[in-house]
């Protein structure tokens, strides 16, 4: 019987992985040009451990996620991480266990958090949601990271914390940020969503601040379809996070026991030590996560040769556009490749973009451009420091195209030829009318 179970197992093993070599063709093809934002990072392999998982039938959160968060822990060097079912959960477990009254000097309502305006969404609401107050920060053009020279302006008596975003995957200046932090005494998240891989100094982003946040989405560097991970060098802070991931009990905590000794007439299943929310990942999630890391390295290594590439052949362009500058010291994991129009361009985001879209080259907005501007934040009380004039740069001026790990050599080539010929369409216009 056991063995008929092996034997069927190795079946739908060589099945899935024959249809996957089959059928998953993200290359590119001159004929039938198309380069897509994003392509899945799977293979075979991990569909079979998804679908082993199920007929596991242990599905829901346990070994196989502790197991990943130990791999992901020791990948980053960072001692502690725990996985939740979005980078979105992440930055609020992030928050949660930051205002929670367990955590010393922990945040309070009204309390105030530096954040650059140019984030995500989901950077931000969990501040809102906590009942503190954002207070947005201008960007830098050239590696669109915080502004780090306005950082002082947005102090006042309530400041506490600094959620800081490595745009882009690349790398703040974290030797500037936790210095002010430390000035300041201020709590840093970093919310490295876009950032997996990505190393300030050789060390993993994600581990400077308290606590750092990382996103397996499908358009990410790895994906686990949906997923997150917190990474964090203090175990308390992690317990908590254990603890708000899972409707406050106890179990998921390393030292369950001790409040099994406190409370001995509470069933041990079901001691809730604390508020909490459900965030957890699956097993199936954290079995396609542990196929998945071994190789980002490989895919960092593709996304950085085809951003040298793209970076050298637009710089014959330089009049018309802005990239993004790596940091010094930083190493840039390029989720995508930013581009800014300088002043001189004579055409806008949505020629250009119209263009590459119409050659079949996917483009989009640099994140989602500066997030005051979005309606949302007529809802909400938020600070908002200067003009955040880069941002709204960003906004109107910038676009974002493909740089992934499947951007074969075809594929730069293609890009870098439909850039030639959109800017050469425009020098014979510019001639004609002028
Ligand atoms: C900076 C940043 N933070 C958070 C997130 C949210 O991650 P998720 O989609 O896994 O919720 C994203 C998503 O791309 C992001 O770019």
């Amino acid at each position: 019987m056991k063995k008929n179970k092996q034997a069927l197992l190795n079946t739908i093993h060589s099945l899935i992985c024959d249809y996957c070599d089959k059928h998953f063709d993200f290359s590119f093809h001159p004929e039938q040009p198309l380069i897509k934002l994003h392509e899945p990072t799977i293979n075979g392999e991990e569909v079979f451990a998804a679908v082993q998982t199920m007929l596991s039938t242990f599905t829901t959160m346990g070994k196989k996620v502790r197991a990943f968060e130990a791999q992901y822990a020791h990948y980053t060097n960072i001692l502690y991480s725990v996985m939740s079912n979005s980078g979105s959960s992440a930055n609020l477990l992030a928050i949660a266990a930051l205002t929670n009254p367990v955590t010393p000097h922990h945040l309070t309502p009204g309390d105030e958090v530096i954040v650059p305006a140019l984030s995500w969404s989901t950077t931000i609401w969990p501040i809102i949601q906590h009942q503190l107050i954002p207070v947005m920060v201008d960007c830098h053009l050239h590696d669109l990271n915080l502004d780090l020279n306005k950082l002082e302006a947005a102090l006042s008596p309530k400041t506490r914390a600094i959620i800081v975003v490595h745009v882009y995957g690349n790398p703040c200046n974290m030797d500037a940020i936790m210095a002010f932090a430390k000035k300041h005494d201020l709590f840093v998240i970093e919310d490295s969503c876009e950032a997996m891989g990505a190393t300030y100094n050789e060390k993993s982003v994600g581990g400077f601040g308290d606590i750092g946040n990382f996103s397996f989405f499908f358009s990410h560097h790895i994906s686990t379809m949906e997923g997150g991970i917190s990474v964090t060098n203090n175990f308390n802070l992690t317990e908590t996070m254990r603890i708000l991931r899972a409707h406050g009990w106890s179990r998921e905590a390393d030292e369950h026991q001790k409040y099994i000794n406190l409370y001995p007439d509470i069933d041990p299943r079901f001691i809730f030590i604390n508020v909490g929310y459900n965030l957890r990942p699956t097993e199936v999630n954290a079995a396609m996560g542990q196929l998945q890391l071994p190789k980002l390295d490989s895919f960092i290594v593709k996304r950085r040769e085809a951003a040298t590439f793209f970076l050298n052949h637009l710089s014959q362009y330089d009049e018309f556009f802005q990239c993004q500058q790596e940091t010094p010291k930083g190493k840039h994991v390029w989720f995508g490749f930013p581009v800014i129009l300088k002043d001189k361009a004579p055409f806008s985001v949505k020629d250009i973009t119209s263009y590459l879209q119409k050659k079949g080259i996917e483009t989009r907005p640099i994140i989602a451009g500066n997030m005051a501007r979005h309606p949302a934040f007529k809802l909400y009380q938020h600070r908002v420091v200067g003009d955040l004039s880069q941002a709204d740069i960003v906004m109107r001026k910038g676009f974002a195209f493909p740089c992934h790990h499947a951007i074969d050599q075809g594929a730069r080539k293609y890009i870098a030829d439909t850039f030639d010929s959109f800017i050469e369409g425009w020098m014979n216009k510019d001639k004609m009318t002028g």
